[in-house]
């Protein structure tokens, strides 16, 4: 098994490796996250999906003070988000979802890390993800950018051509990340 495949599994002791891990590379993961979130400037409710072990969660909870709901579709992560968030004693409500199918309501600000890749349809997915932001709102994706070089993540022209899919967008910005990542900030219409 390849090392970026052992940090693919994410049920059991897949969920408490990953967790593991990203506890230490946490600050060059979430690094441009923290950053892109924070200039957005929005208050209000958000709602974070794929939130994995809840490492960021706690940080955006903390650092911007908003309110949180995050979900995953792997219980082990859950399980190991909502002791995080207890430790921390921060407040999130952790849930069990699928960002393809599931409905949560509207919120300001709807982000994601590092998940979409994994979705089995992401134009699916970033649609109902769409439809959970509020008028005015915004979603917001972070993910691995898939190169020659890198195997990982989407290619810069397919993450671009999934949010040019949206419909009611007011303003869509991408952006290629140091290093290997891409990030996409679209803005719902009024
Ligand atoms: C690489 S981890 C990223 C976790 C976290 N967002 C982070 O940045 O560390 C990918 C996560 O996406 C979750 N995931 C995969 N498909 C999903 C889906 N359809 N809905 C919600 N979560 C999903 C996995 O269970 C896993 O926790």
């Amino acid at each position: 098994m390849g090392i970026l495949e052992k940090f693919e599994r994410f049920e059991g002791e897949g969920a408490k490796r990953y967790e593991k891990a990203v506890s230490r590379l946490s600050p060059i993961l979430y690094h441009h996250a923290i950053h892109d979130l924070r200039k957005l400037g929005m208050k209000g409710r958000y709602l974070e999906a794929g939130c994995g072990p809840g490492i960021l969660a706690v940080k955006v909870a903390r650092e911007l003070g908003v309110e949180i709901v995050a979900f995953d579709l792997s219980e082990s992560m859950i399980e190991i988000a909502k002791k995080q968030a207890e430790r921390e004693r921060i407040s999130i409500d952790f849930r069990v979802g699928d960002a393809e199918n599931d409905y949560f309501g509207e919120y300001d600000v709807v982000y994601s890390t590092f998940s979409l890749h994994h979705w089995s349809n992401p134009e699916r997915g970033l649609k109902n993800l769409w439809k959970m932001v509020k008028r005015g709102g915004i979603l917001y994706i972070l993910d691995a950018r898939r190169s020659r070089f890198f195997g990982h993540g989407l290619r810069f022209e397919d993450f671009k051509q999934l949010f040019e899919s949206l419909t009611n967008t007011e303003k869509v910005e991408i952006k290629k990340r140091f290093p290997l990542m891409v990030s996409a900030i679209a803005v719902k219409g009024i």
